[in-house]
């Protein structure tokens, strides 16, 4: 479904990704995983059209900081200089690091927005109803100013956003950070249930822990670069890799 050939992304001389190969096949759940600083915003938002759109904003101011190189392909079409809108007609929809919402506007106002791209207001409200019910929680939440709610109720905000944008293919960016272990099982639950909806899935997060047992695949990247990859399985059997990168 994605294929990430060769991405190199660099700001100014620093290179954020290097020479990184990566796929996504429909249905996965997909873990890609590191340390701060490894690259793992820089390549969703690079994935979802982020990268380049900052890249033409500094280049209209006269800068030339961003050098993108490497081709994303989506549904084996070349989607690397699509716009982000049109990446997310396409069905690529990310959820930002640090649950980004509106804070001034309601729980239910910011969910309504992430629709913004579709016609038919029936969808909206279908999505809408459906965010509440993998989502519990909202329900109670729904007049609230989004700025008022907890870490983790931002958490599951932004996430129905993304879901009300009708992804075949949601990008989450460290989805579980800051978050108490009885939110993390919730999000991680919700990220079960959107794959049930035939949502392939690919996440960033730099403590693999918590959800580790649920996805089928994961890449582990240092400083850009990519340092290994394998099915859980293999990820789980090596020593290394668990005691480094996962803390077990
Ligand atoms: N807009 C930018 N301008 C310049 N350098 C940047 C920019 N965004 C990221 N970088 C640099 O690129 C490298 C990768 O950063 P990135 O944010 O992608 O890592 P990360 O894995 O998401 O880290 P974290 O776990 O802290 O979120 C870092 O060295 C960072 O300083
Ligand atoms: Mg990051």
């Amino acid at each position: 479904m994605l294929d990430v050939n060769d991405l190199m992304v660099f700001y100014e001389n620093a290179l954020a990704v290097n020479s990184l190969n990566l796929d996504v096949q429909k249905g996965e759940m997909v873990g890609v995983f590191g340390s701060n600083s490894a690259g793992k915003t820089t390549l969703m938002n690079t994935i979802a059209g982020l990268t380049l759109h900052l890249k033409y904003r500094e280049l209209r101011k006269g800068g030339q900081r961003i050098t993108i190189v490497g081709k994303q392909l989506f549904e084996g079409k070349d989607i690397s200089n699509l716009s982000p809108s049109d990446r997310v007609k396409k069905g690529i929809v990310l959820c930002r690091e640090r649950h980004p919402v509106f804070r001034d506007m309601s729980v239910e106002e910011n969910l309504r927005l992430g629709g913004f791209l579709i016609k038919e207001q029936a969808k909206i409200e279908e999505s809408i109803d459906l965010v509440y019910k993998i989502f519990p929680p909202l329900t109670k939440l729904k007049a609230r100013s989004a700025g008022l709610c907890s870490g983790g109720e931002q958490e599951m905000v932004a996430i129905g956003m993304a879901l009300v944008a009708r992804p075949k293919l949601m990008l989450l960016d460290e989805p579980l950070l800051g978050l108490s272990p009885v939110m993390q099982a919730i999000v991680v639950q919700a990220l079960k249930d959107i794959r049930e909806l035939d949502v392939t899935v690919l996440l960033s997060e730099q403590y693999a822990r918590p959800i580790m047992p649920h996805i089928d695949r994961g890449f582990i990247i240092e400083n850009g670069t990519l340092i290994m990859s394998g099915t859980k399985e293999e990820l789980m059997d090596n020593p290394e890799v668990m005691s480094a990168y996962f803390g077990m």
